[in-house]
Parts: C-alpha cells; structure tokens; sequence
C-alpha cells in the first residue's frame, strides 16, 4: 500500500530540498535560488510521506493595476517527486495552496504549465496567454530557454476565485 501523505506548511528546515527538487525539475519549472526560497518559505508547501518530503507548491499574488479586487494568484514551484506521482500528492499540495489564498479572495488562480491534463482535473481551463500578461512580464521575460512565450507550448490556465462582498 502507498505510505499516506500529508500536506503542512514549509519551514526553513525544507528549503534546501525545495531547491533541489525544483532544481531537478528545471524543465518544467521556473529556476529558484535557494535565497529565493528562504525569502519565501511562508508562502510554501511540502507533501510529506514516511518523514520524506515527496512535494512542494508555492504562491504569488500578482496585482492588476489599478484594481486590487482584480488581482490574481499564481500556483508556482509545484512539483511531486516522480515515484510518489499519481497518488494525490499534486492535487492536495494544489488544493492546500487555495485554501490558503481563498480567504484573500482573488479574483482568478492561474497557473502556466506543462501539464493541462492534471490542472482541468482540480477545475482549471485553457485561457489565452494574453490574460495573464503581468506573469509574461515577471516570469517569462526572463525565460533562457525561449525568445517568445506566445510560441513557448506552456499553457495558461485559470480558475475563478472569489469577489470581496464587503463595502
Ligand atoms: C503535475 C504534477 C505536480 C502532478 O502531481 P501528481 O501528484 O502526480 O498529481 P495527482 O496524483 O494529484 O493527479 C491528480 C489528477 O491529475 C491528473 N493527472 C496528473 N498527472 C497527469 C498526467 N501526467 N497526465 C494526465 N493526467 C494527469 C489525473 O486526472 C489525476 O488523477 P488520477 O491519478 O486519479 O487519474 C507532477 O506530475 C509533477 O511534479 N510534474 C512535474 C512538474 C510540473 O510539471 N509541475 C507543474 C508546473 S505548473
């Protein structure tokens, strides 16, 4: 039987295996230094399995301008330890990282990502890479392995948040 999870906010004490997990999957996922991560460790999330951390999520909150209802939060540095892979481990770090920003009330969680199958299955769909231009002009210009995020095959996806009710 697969060892249970569980899913818990990061500490310090898990930077250093956030880099290397993130560094490992540098292909899919934007570069972090570990000072980044140190810089960032609160808004981190580890999976963990028979005291082996197998997972990690992260958060951003990107504002629009003039507007903060509108602003939007991107799922980032989401990863799972490819022997622990399709056993909940993604959706539950994803879900932890919601749970943690719905009381913010965002307008919309985006992510881009290479893998569109996993995020429609938590209730994401497809938009165009337009609608998400502060995370071209944050994330992707600083690309090294495209010139051009309109031609990179990442796909941007979106799920709608919560607007504020109060006055
Ligand atoms: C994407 C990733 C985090 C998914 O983690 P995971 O723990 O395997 O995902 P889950 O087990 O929670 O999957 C939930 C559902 O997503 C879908 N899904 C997950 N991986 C999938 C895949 N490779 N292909 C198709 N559907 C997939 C399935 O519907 C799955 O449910 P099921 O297993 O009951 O069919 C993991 O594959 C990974 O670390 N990939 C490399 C890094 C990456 O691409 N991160 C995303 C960057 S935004």
């Amino acid at each position: 039987m697969a060892e249970p999870f569980l899913i818990r906010p990061a500490t310090l004490a898990d930077a250093e295996r956030i880099f290397a997990l993130v560094h490992l999957n540098r292909d899919q996922l934007v570069p972090r230094s570990l000072g980044n991560i140190v810089e960032n460790i609160d808004r981190f999330f580890v999976a963990s399995a028979g005291g082996e951390m197998t997972g990690c999520a992260t958060y951003q909150v990107h504002p629009e301008l003039g507007d903060a209802l509108a602003a939007t939060v991107e799922v980032q540095s989401l990863v799972v330890k490819s022997m622990f892979r399709r056993r909940g481990i993604g959706k539950a770090l994803v879900e932890a990282v919601i749970a943690r920003v719905m009381p913010f009330r965002p307008h919309e969680i985006v992510a881009l990502t290479f893998a569109p199958e996993f995020f429609r299955s938590l209730g994401f769909e497809e938009i165009p890479k337009t609608k998400v231009m502060h995370k071209l002009y944050t994330g992707c210009i600083n690309c090294t392995k495209h010139t051009n995020p309109f031609t990179c095959p990442e796909i941007a996806m979106r799920k709608g948040g919560a607007k504020s009710d109060e006055q």
